[in-house]
């Protein structure tokens, strides 16, 4: 795994947790008859929204990362053996 591959990674693991934290914190206040308190704070669906948009780019980066170097590695090796995405250097 290049460098910026894993520094993407480290990326996407970090913004989950603010993301895991926000999610469920808003469905419990909109669910619970409260929804008026995300009304007042707008920031809270913009916060969600910023951090969804950079899972969606750090996540597709690890995708395509993933994608292109299972192509690369069939194409050296000539198999298309099944080995585990996080073991390739
Ligand atoms: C929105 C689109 C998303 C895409 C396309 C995406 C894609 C990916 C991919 C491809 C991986 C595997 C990385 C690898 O093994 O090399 C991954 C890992 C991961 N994703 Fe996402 N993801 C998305 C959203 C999320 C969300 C919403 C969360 C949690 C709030 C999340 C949390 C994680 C975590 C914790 C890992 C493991 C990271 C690690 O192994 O260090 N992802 N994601």
């Amino acid at each position: 795994m290049t460098k910026w591959a894993q520094l993407t990674r480290k990326r996407h693991r970090w913004i989950a947790i603010p993301m895991l934290i926000m999610v469920p914190l808003s469905a419990v206040l909109r669910l619970s008859g409260n929804a008026n308190v995300v009304k007042d704070f707008p920031a809270i669906d913009a916060v969600q929204s910023i951090l969804i948009l950079l899972l969606a780019l750090t996540g597709g980066y690890l995708y395509l990362f993933r994608l292109v170097n299972k192509k690369k590695r069939q194409r050296r090796t000539g198999t298309v053996a099944s080995q585990s995405p996080t073991s390739s250097q």
